[in-house]
């Protein structure tokens, strides 16, 4: 067992009703406390709450374990949040867009075209390169305090190439996506329902058991509705879940779609009408937004106070990819999302963390109540709202994944 004690700050995202039944737990949007303590047994968490009441949960613990080893960790004074739950990202892929950026930059405008050139890269690159590519960057955003990641094919758009894809990317997370339905390749060009056909006829069913999600770019220039919903009802016969790339670059009916098809989560929402709005809130579906994205792409951004006065459950994530948005950090998209989308700091923590959970459908991450998943990001301040105060620095200074110490940006000198 871990007793991680010199907790500042405690963001423990708990359950409304376990907050009832223990008062002394804090109050607010993400049930935080100050003064706090975490003991991890194995994988979980097996109590958090005041640091005053850790020695009596400690020796109620060990009553039914008295042989447990209890290692003491004192965090002297720092914050500790959720592990950062990062919903959507596409992270197997080979080659660079930085000029497609720096044109965007001097005025471009974005458009899904540039997929092709990351396309061209992938299909070219070895089973090595896309795997190193991908632990690179998993190492890169666990190090910025990221814990569960989903991740999407899409950049093969064939049959063998989206199903390496699946099963690179089955080797480092449970949450996999299939996304054949990116965009058209080329050589399905002058006939798109071919390529509809084949991801429908053979890339889901080979992708079946590989894949635990089924997402579709349904957008101008990618997929339009009818073939979106042809595409999602074939991944969910095939026993995938359903997610929805929707309304990324045009107001068009995908977001209601989504909600009618069942999606867990529909994701980028940049333009959402209040028709929109009230539909997924009656669907119960998620609201991913990409604040990343509206940064890279100089694309308008949502204010986040509509989507939440309609009742919609919203959850932040990266979309870390070589064209739309090319960061895998969830901080600098919390800072981003109170900045330009007008949430309040603790609802984008919350968005990032147990709003994850809630687009992954997950309930032992996102929270630290007793019994989640010990996941935990340890910040070098004393308070989660450094998070959005502080942007752009490296506040993460430990990671814990299923109890586990994962990252640790401490400088050498001073670990202890
Ligand atoms: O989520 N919208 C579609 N796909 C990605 C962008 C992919 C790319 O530009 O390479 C996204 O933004
Ligand atoms: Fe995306």
């Amino acid at each position: 067992m871990k007793l991680l004690t010199g907790i500042s700050e405690l963001v423990t995202n708990s359950d409304p009703t376990e907050l009832m039944a223990r008062p002394s737990l804090g109050a607010g949007d993400l049930f935080s406390l100050t003064d706090a303590a975490v003991i991890i047994d194995g994988e979980t968490i097996a109590w958090s709450g005041p640091a005053a009441e850790a020695d009596a949960a400690l020796a109620a613990l060990l009553l039914t374990a008295p042989d447990a080893e209890v290692e003491t960790v004192d965090l002297g004074g720092r914050a500790v949040l959720p592990g950062f739950v990062d919903s959507h990202n596409h992270l197997i892929f080979a080659g660079d867009r930085s000029a497609e950026f720096a044109a965007r930059m001097a005025g471009e405008k974005y458009s899904a075209g540039g997929i092709a050139t990351t396309v061209a890269a992938t299909r070219a690159a070895s089973d090595e390169e896309l795997e190193a590519n991908l632990v690179h960057l998993l190492d890169q955003a666990t190090r910025s305090g990221t814990t569960t990641f989903e991740i999407k094919s899409g950049y093969g758009l064939d049959l063998a190439d989206e199903i390496r894809a699946l099963e690179i990317i089955g080797r480092h997370t449970p949450e996999s996506t299939l996304m054949a339905a990116h965009v058209v390749p080329p050589e399905h060009k002058d006939d798109p329902e071919a390529y509809v056909s084949l991801i429908i006829d053979e890339i889901i069913p080979a992708a079946s058991g590989l894949a635990k999600w089924i997402d579709v770019f349904c957008e101008e220039g990618a997929f339009d509705e009818d073939q979106t919903r042809r595409i999602i009802e074939a991944g969910v016969a095939a026993g995938m879940r359903p997610r929805l790339h929707a309304n990324q670059l045009t107001a068009g009916g995908a977001l209601q779609l989504g909600a009618e098809l069942g999606c867990v989560s529909v994701d980028h929402a940049t333009f959402a009408s209040d028709e929109d709005l009230a539909v997924l809130a009656a669907a119960g579906t998620v609201v991913t937004l990409l604040p990343g994205v509206e940064f890279s792409t100089r694309q308008p951004y949502p204010d986040v106070r509509r989507y939440l006065e309609a009742g919609v459950n919203i959850a932040i994530a990266t979309d870390c990819n070589p064209g739309s948005c090319f960061t895998n950090s969830m901080p600098f998209c919390i800072a981003v999302a109170v900045r330009d989308m007008h949430f309040t700091v603790d609802q984008a923590v919350w968005a990032a963390t147990a709003g994850g959970a809630h687009a992954l459908d997950r309930t032992d991450i996102g929270h630290l109540g007793a019994g989640a998943r010990a996941d935990l990001t340890v910040l070098d301040a004393p308070s989660y709202r450094h998070l959005a105060y502080r942007p752009g620095v490296q506040l993460v200074d430990r990671v814990y994944r299923g109890g586990e110490l994962v990252a640790d940006n401490r400088p050498t000198t001073s670990a202890d």
